[in-house]
C-alpha cells in the first residue's frame, strides 16, 4: 500500500526530494552521529511496534533519540513529511487525561516533566480526545516532530533506535536471572485495558504459574502482573506498567486482586 501522497506539483518540481514509501519498507538513518534509527513503514499498534523494535535488538524511540531527531533534519529528509510514528511514551498507569506529566518513557522508565524546556507534545496535545477509551500512547508527526496522544491500538509506523552510548542495545538488557517481584499498589480497578496487557488465565492457575507466564515473555519485556486467587485470573503487563480493568463479583473478590511488579 502506498503510504504517502504528494501533491503533483511537488513531484514535478522536486523529484529527487520526494520519497514515497511503501508498507514494509525499512529506512535506516543515522542522526546527530550518535543514534541509528530504523523506520519501519507499516500498520502497527503501539504494542506491535515495541515488539518489532525489541525483536530487532533495538528500542522504541526514547527521549534522547527524539531530541536528536529534533536537532537535525536527517530523519525528516530520510522518511519524508506527513507520516505518523509511534514513540515509546505512554500514560497508561493512571493519568489518562490531558496532563503532560505522568507520561513514562518505555525504554528507561523515566517520566516527562511538563516544566522542562523542550516540549514533546504539540501545543494542544495531549488531548485525550477519544475520551472513554483513553489516549494512552504517543506518536510523532514526521513533518513537525511533535507528539500527540492516541489510543494504543491505532495503526502507525514504528520507529526504533540504537545509540552509540549504549553498550548493548536497550532491548537486550535483560534483568538478573534472579528476578524478584514486589507487591505494588493498585491505583484503580476501572481503567480499560490500554492495549498491551494480556489475560493468560487458566482454570486452576496458581500465582507461581502466573509469575512464570510473565517471565516467559521474550526480552524480559513483562514488567509485572495482576493476580486474583479467587478468580484464578492472571493479567500480564508487557512493555509498560498500566492500570487495567479488574473484574470482581463481590467485595471479597475485589480485595483479592494483587499487583506485582518486577524489580
Ligand atoms: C487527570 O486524572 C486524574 C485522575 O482521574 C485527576 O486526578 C487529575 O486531576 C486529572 N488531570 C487533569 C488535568 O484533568
Ligand atoms: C520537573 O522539573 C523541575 C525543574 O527542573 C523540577 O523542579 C521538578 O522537581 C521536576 N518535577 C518532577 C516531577 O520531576
Ligand atoms: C550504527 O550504524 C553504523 C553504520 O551502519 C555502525 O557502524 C554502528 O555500529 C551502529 N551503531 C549502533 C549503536 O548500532
Ligand atoms: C481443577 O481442580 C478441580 C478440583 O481440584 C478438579 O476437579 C478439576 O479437574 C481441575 N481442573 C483442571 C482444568 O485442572
Amino acid at each position: 500500500m502506498i503510504r504517502c501522497k504528494k501533491p503533483l506539483f511537488l513531484l514535478l518540481l522536486l523529484p529527487t526530494l520526494i520519497k514515497c514509501s511503501v508498507a514494509g519498507d525499512l529506512i535506516s538513518v543515522r542522526v546527530q552521529d550518535s543514534f541509528n534509527l530504523s523506520a519501519y513503514f507499516g500498520s502497527y499498534t503501539l504494542c506491535e511496534a515495541v515488539k518489532l523494535c525489541h525483536d530487532m535488538g533495538q528500542g522504541i524511540l526514547s527521549r534522547d533519540a527524539l531530541s536528536a531527531i529534533r536537532a537535525g533534519s536527517e530523519f525528516r529528509d530520510a522518511v519524508g513529511n506527513g507520516h505518523n510514528w509511534w514513540i515509546g511514551l505512554v500514560d497508561a498507569l493512571n493519568e489518562r487525561n490531558t496532563s503532560r506529566d505522568g507520561w513514562m518513557w518505555i525504554e528507561d522508565g523515566t517520566y516527562t516533566n511538563a516544566t522542562e524546556g523542550d516540549p514533546i507534545f504539540f501545543s494542544k496535545e495531549p488531548d485525550n480526545r477519544k475520551g472513554s477509551n483513553g489516549e494512552d500512547c504517543a506518536a510523532i508527526d514526521s513533518s513537525y516532530i511533535y507528539a500527540f496522544d492516541d489510543i494504543c491500538v491505532s495503526k502507525y509506523n514504528a520507529l526504533c533506535y540504537t545509540s552509540d552510548g549504549d553498550t548493548v542495545p536497550p532491548a537486550l538488557i535483560s534483568g538478573s536471572i534472579f528476578v524478584s517481584f514486589t507487591k505494588a499498589l493498585i491505583l484503580t480497578y476501572s481503567q480499560l485495558h490500554p492495549g498491551c496487557s494480556i489475560d493468560v488465565s487458566l482454570p486452576n492457575m496458581t500465582l507461581l504459574a502466573c509469575l512464570g507466564k510473565c517471565l516467559a515473555i521474550p526480552h524480559s519485556d513483562c514488567v509485572g502482573l495482576y493476580w486474583n486467587s479467587a478468580r484464578r485470573q492472571c493479567i500480564l503487563l508487557p512493555y509498560f506498567d498500566a492500570a487495567v480493568q479488574l473484574d470482581y463479583g463481590t467485595n471479597e473478590e475485589k480485595l483479592l486482586w494483587e499487583k506485582f511488579l518486577k524489580k
